[in-house]
């Protein structure tokens, strides 16, 4: 079985506060979506890497023109309609049911080689699969719309869920089908099959950039790799 890469960028992005599909602002000189993709394509194990872009995007052929990666317009409404577009793309370009996704986010853009090389390590030859994912420090709390806490969460087995997520085709694909839009990632809809993912622990430098000081954070992370 092969490794493949999906990459859902078809969301709009609108907590970044930046007026563009946050995957298009630029972090130390580069969109974010190149550094993304700069990555994956430095892991061998990958034989290749789909972009999935929302049907009206009109940025990415400008900001990657000579790009590796397989390119389809089918994103949706929501991040389970826009990887299963995807899942359904690579099935056409003859990728099986037993090949290996590994679903990752646009926006986690200080993703390494290394964390890409560990999770395939941890999960090549489990039953299910499994995520990146960062123990939870903080204490965690609820909090109710006027800016309260509510209740304190025990954290003690608490992880923070990053990508990729690495499933089989055929298990990932029935799985969002399943679940449908409630799926904010390929492990929970996993999980609604009563299947266990892997968690492989990785760093909390794989955030998801988000939220408008988080573009400063990135750039800050990414120069200091370089150096
Ligand atoms: O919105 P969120 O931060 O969860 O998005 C995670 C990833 O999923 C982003 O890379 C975003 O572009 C992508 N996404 C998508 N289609 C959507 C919503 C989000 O491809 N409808």
């Amino acid at each position: 079985s092969r490794f493949f890469a999906l990459v859902p960028a078809a969301g709009i992005g609108e907590r970044s506060g930046a007026g563009m599909p946050k995957q298009y602002v630029a972090i130390a000189g580069r969109p974010m979506i190149a550094h993304t993709l700069a990555t994956l394509a430095a892991v061998p194990r990958i034989a290749q890497t789909l972009v999935v872009l929302s049907p009206h995007d009109d940025r990415f052929e400008a900001v990657l023109p000579a790009c590796d990666a397989w390119v389809a317009r089918v994103g949706g409404a929501s991040r389970a309609d826009s990887v299963l577009g995807g899942l359904a793309e690579l099935r056409r370009r003859g990728a099986a049911d037993e090949d290996w996704v590994l679903v990752h986010d646009a926006a986690r853009c200080l993703l390494r080689p290394e964390w890409v090389d560990a999770l395939i390590d941890a999960c090549e030859h489990d039953a299910v699969g499994g995520l990146l994912a960062q123990p939870i420090a903080d204490t965690l709390k609820a909090g109710d719309a006027q800016g309260r806490v509510t209740v304190t969460v025990d954290r003690r087995d608490k992880w923070a869920a990053q990508t990729p997520q690495m499933f089989r085709l055929g298990l990932v694909e029935r799985a969002l089908e399943a679940l449908g839009a409630a799926a904010t990632d390929e492990a929970s809809a996993v999980e609604a099959l009563g299947l266990a993912p892997r968690l492989v622990r990785a760093s909390m430098a794989n955030f998801k950039v988000t939220w408008p000081d988080d573009f400063a954070l990135a750039a800050q992370l990414l120069a200091s790799c370089r150096t």
